[in-house]
């Protein structure tokens, strides 16, 4: 039975297309026959709004929260399927401060909660918050492999160092030796617009410090908020676009296919 591998896509700095990727990347896979499960752990609920699910009876909530049945949710509008996901709501924002009360191993809820979906999928894709926070401890924790949309501007740059090292210094506590950047598949530069000097330098830059873990650059166009605002991944809406996103799922599949757990 498939054990899927948990990827969780990962930055600090808001608004860098963590939640694009999730949508893109998922589409893709799916395409290429692979059972993705997405899962929204981000109490804005971006993700579970680009999949169009309103007022979901089971969230992620729900996930962390109880040991009992989950629920994923499927959609269908303007003709595309987009699922299975488990759904953020309101109340998700009240998990971190039940985690944090109710157990000494609060960064481990997602990672126990997690074990009984596994089998189902190959792949379960989590999509986190643009914070340091316990839900975000919890999905690092919880990962396998980490993906990390990067917009080309300095300050989201900034953002993934700090990333990197704040969560190697927090699981670092627990797991000896955890260095957060030996989890990382690929740093994706996002929103990229070529004819921005400040944009090429940062990219640049990426490809210096981190190589051959830098994927294809997404290019910077509204198709992506016109594309999810009507719920479809860019390969439905702007094809053209697609190229960034089989780049990532490549990288994905061979990761996973050298067994890198
Ligand atoms: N390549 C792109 N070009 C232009 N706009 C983009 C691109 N990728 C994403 N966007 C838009 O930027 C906004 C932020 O994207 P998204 O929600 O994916 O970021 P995020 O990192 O998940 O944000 P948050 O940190 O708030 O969770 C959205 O409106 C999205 O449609
Ligand atoms: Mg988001």
């Amino acid at each position: 039975m498939a054990k899927a591998k948990v990827i969780v896509f990962a930055n600090q700095k808001g608004g860098v297309g963590k939640s694009t990727a999730v949508m893109n990347l998922a589409a893709v896979l799916r395409e290429r026959g692979k059972t993705v499960l997405a899962i929204d752990l981000d109490p804005q609920h971006t993700l579970t709004d680009f999949w169009g699910v309103t007022e979901p009876q089971y969230t992620t909530y729900d996930l962390l929260m109880s040991d009992g049945e989950w629920r994923a949710y499927e959609t269908d509008i303007n003709g595309y399927t987009n699922g299975p996901i488990i759904p953020a709501g309101d109340q998700l924002a009240a998990a971190e401060l039940e985690l944090m009360a109710g157990s000494p191993s609060w960064g481990l809820a997602l990672t126990t909660a997690l074990e009984p979906i596994k089998p189902h999928y190959d792949y379960i894709l989590i999509d986190s918050l643009p914070s340091l926070t316990v839900l975000a401890v919890n999905a690092i924790w919880a990962a396998d492999g980490i993906i990390v949309p990067c917009q080309t501007e300095i300050a989201a740059f900034n953002g993934m160092q700090l990333l990197f090292t704040t969560m190697s210094r927090t699981i670092g506590k627990i797991r000896k030796r955890y260095q957060m950047l030996d989890q990382v598949i690929a740093i994706q530069p996002t929103r990229f617009d070529g004819r921005i000097a400040h944009h090429k330098n940062v990219l640049e830059g990426l490809r210096q410090l981190y190589g051959d873990k830098v994927s294809a650059p997404v290019k910077a166009t509204i198709k992506y908020s016109d594309g999810s605002a009507s719920h479809l991944p860019i390969t439905i809406y702007a094809p053209e676009e697609r190229a960034a996103w089989d780049d990532l799922a490549d990288r994905l599949e061979r990761w996973a296919d050298n067994g890198e757990k």
